[in-house]
């Protein structure tokens, strides 16, 4: 069981015009608009990001941005800010994507200028760690996760660290159809959940702890049964209505 309020983002990455997103988040809106109790956002591609902002003006879904510069302005060609991403209307920013870490390489220092950047601007960061397939073979997800939390997060200061969410991502279970069992997925969220109690205590209960790889509609419940998995961060079955309306509210029945 979910200690909070579950939330369920679906991340649609590189994927979409922008007559397709605006679409997908309609169809998204007036799918879960019956479902109470839990909270739901989208992250389009940058340039759809306004449009579907104004389109679901008045709903409940939020949107996020996929990443973000970590400075506020300047000389960076290319870059786009949090100050900006606010000022279009984003609630959230995907911070620390294993995508962005492998592909694009983001570092541990990357990811904490970046995550102090989405907060200075007033939006949430959801913060992604996770661990690759040799390091869960070689015992270390633990101590993987624990030095990207360490990073990251366990530095900021409490009032900071309680608009944080966090997204436990492992990264064999990205994209692969593999998701990772209930019982693996509870003993690394429940290992996070005790980290932000060092820090935080009895509030650390108040975070949501997101499980992200191979989320789909028939394995979601099975997940979100678990005591710290609070959500789901959707990347492949986010990007049609119906497999995301039912991850959210078969998630937000579990
Ligand atoms: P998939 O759901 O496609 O495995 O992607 C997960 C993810 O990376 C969400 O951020």
């Amino acid at each position: 069981m979910a200690s909070t309020r579950p939330f369920f983002c679906g991340n649609w990455k590189l994927f979409g015009s922008v007559a397709e997103s605006v679409a997908l988040a309609t169809g998204v809106r007036d799918a879960v608009a019956g479902v109470s109790g839990a909270e739901v956002a989208v992250a389009p591609g940058f340039v759809a990001l306004l449009p579907v902002i104004e389109k679901l003006r008045g709903s409940a879904i939020g949107v996020a941005a996929q990443n973000c510069h970590f400075e506020p302005k300047g000389a960076f060609t290319g870059e786009v800010s949090p100050g900006q991403l606010a000022d279009a209307g984003c609630k959230y920013v995907i911070v620390g994507h294993s995508e962005r870490r492998q592909l694009f390489g983001e570092t541990d220092a990357g990811v904490a200028r970046k995550t102090r950047a989405v907060l200075a601007a007033g939006l949430a960061p959801i913060v992604c760690v996770g661990e690759t397939l040799a390091q869960r073979d070689a015992n270390q997800t633990l101590q993987v996760v624990g030095t990207q939390l360490e990073a990251a997060v366990l530095e900021l200061g409490e009032a900071e660290l309680l608009r944080v969410v966090i997204a436990y991502e492992p990264v064999w279970a990205i994209g692969t159809g593999r998701n990772a069992t209930p019982d693996q997925a509870r003993e690394v969220h429940g290992y996070i959940r005790g980290r932000l109690a060092e820090k935080l205590g009895p509030r650390a209960k108040g975070l949501r702890i997101l499980y992200g790889g191979s989320v789909k509609p028939d394995n979601v419940a099975g997940l979100l049964a678990q005591e710290d998995i609070d959500g789901a961060l959707v990347g492949g079955a986010s990007l049609t209505v119906d497999s995301f309306a039912t991850i959210v509210k078969e998630g937000t029945r579990a």
